[in-house]
């Protein structure tokens, strides 16, 4: 196991294409449906990633067939009710989407099983999923009422609820919609604010019937879902760590193809495009129940920006990366209304700025985010990933334009959501004129 890496690109520039690896959240769901529903699901674009293998495994593990052939993966079912009690506690690693979702799926199952994950999601919170689930009549038992794994679960029949979203996160929408698929009337979630909506896409891509309206999304129980063939889209999540790069390493030009561009994720590009980035998108790519398309974006002079409100679900995990570019920025760049980085992998607030500081960057935590003055000249240095893969990118990137090296511990949490982050990288980096 390597424990730290050391990152001395010089000065270099970027150039050429890389193909975005599929959506972790798009893949989870794959598999989700793919093993609630009855027949054969085949899955295209899979991401391969240790969070989405932590979701193959759990389904594995209550008899589904799945196999997985590089980005290609075949599921076959017969449905929920044919699922077989697992022997084993079923283990979501670092996978908060796994875990959550699971809980709603689990709830209303004819099965009783057990969730645990690692170290950092002990630490997460799931009250925000079992508590709804519990009205809706979930057996749940868990640490502090419920709040941590490991949880018990003890599948049983549940009613619908109408329930109004205290935070916004598509885990807990979803985890809701999941268990609304197999309780008795119509369940309604209010959001506060839109999050993603790959779930309610998926639902009707697997041939059910939800109405979202505004903010508001309605799905009758007892519906069945029939196996079909998912296009993951590449993840836009992944995709930002090069947008970025693009955007702050001088004399760079990237291609970047593959791209998932859903509107309820692509806060990204609102933000690089009101930095005034330079960036150009084209999305006529449509093989998927969800828009993709092509991003090309090149060295920019960027301005700072104030980021809150409901663009916050939109680029959530995004904000490590753009703390980044904002420190390349002119002017002062404010990120408000993000308390939910609290709760992520790590404490992403915390995380951010104190390895950000260590670079040379003039940046302050808020309670709900950060401020960032720029632009500033960063500098090498030691950097801790706190085992999540998002800090992780950051430092990497942040490493093409330092006066000196980089170097991480933990390289390999980078592996949770892009496994070929690194080799991408290097195809794209040109050394030192
Ligand atoms: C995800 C939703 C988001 C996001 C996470 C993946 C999903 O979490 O941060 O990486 O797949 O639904 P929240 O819904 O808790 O905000």
């Amino acid at each position: 196991m390597v424990t730290s890496k050391t990152l001395d690109y010089g000065q270099p520039s970027l150039q050429g294409t890389i193909r975005i690896p599929g959506d972790k959240s798009v893949s989870h769901r794959s598999i989700m449906f793919g093993s609630i529903a009855e027949g054969t699901t085949t899955v295209e674009g899979f991401l391969q990633s240790d969070d989405c293998l932590s979701t193959i495994d759990c389904f594995s593990k209550l008899g589904v067939e799945i196999t997985v052939d590089g980005e290609y993966v075949r599921i076959e079912s017969n449905g929920i009710q044919a699922w077989n009690e697992p022997n084993e506690i079923l283990y979501t690693g670092n996978s908060g989407t796994t875990t959550r979702l699971m809980l709603g799926i689990l709830a209303g199952s004819p099965i009783s099983s057990v969730l645990i994950g690692d170290e950092s999601i002990q630490k997460r919170p799931m009250k925000r999923v079992t508590n709804p689930l519990k009205q809706m009549g979930a057996k749940l038992i868990g640490r502090e009422n419920g709040q941590y794994t490991p949880i018990a679960v003890e599948g049983t029949s549940l009613q619908s609820i109408h329930y109004k979203m205290p935070v916004a996160s598509a885990q807990v929408k979803s985890a809701i919609l999941l268990a609304a698929l197999n309780a008795e009337g119509e369940t309604v979630v209010e959001e506060i604010e839109t999050s993603r909506d790959h779930t309610e896409k998926m639902l009707q891509h697997f041939g059910a019937s939800v109405s979202v309206e505004d903010r508001t999304i309605r799905l009758q129980g007892g519906q069945k879902l029939t196996g079909t063939h998912v296009v993951v889209p590449g993840d836009i999540s992944s995709a930002a760590f090069f947008l970025a790069a693009g955007a702050i390493v001088p004399n760079t030009k990237l291609t970047l193809t593959n791209v998932g561009l859903n509107p309820t994720r692509t806060g990204i590009v609102d933000v690089l495009q009101a930095m005034g980035a330079k960036l150009c998108i084209n999305d006529s790519e449509n093989n998927s129940h969800e828009q993709m398309g092509t991003i090309e974006i090149e060295t920019s002079e960027v301005t700072g920006t104030e980021i809150g409100g409901d663009l916050i679900p939109r680029l959530i995990d995004e904000i490590p990366i753009i703390a980044l570019l904002a420190t390349q920025a002119v002017g002062k760049t404010v990120i408000k209304n993000a308390e939910e980085l609290k709760v992520k992998e790590t404490n992403r607030i915390d995380a951010v700025v104190n390895e950000l500081k260590k670079l040379g960057a003039n940046i302050t935590a808020t309670d709900d985010g950060m401020i960032i003055e720029g632009p500033t000249s960063l500098h090498g240095g030691e950097l801790k990933t706190y085992g999540d893969h998002r800090i992780g990118m950051m430092a990497a990137i942040a490493a093409l334009i330092t006066s000196s090296a980089v170097t991480i511990d933990n390289p390999e949490c980078i592996s949770v959501s892009y496994p070929n982050f690194f080799e991408q990288l290097d195809s794209v980096v040109l050394a030192s004129l």
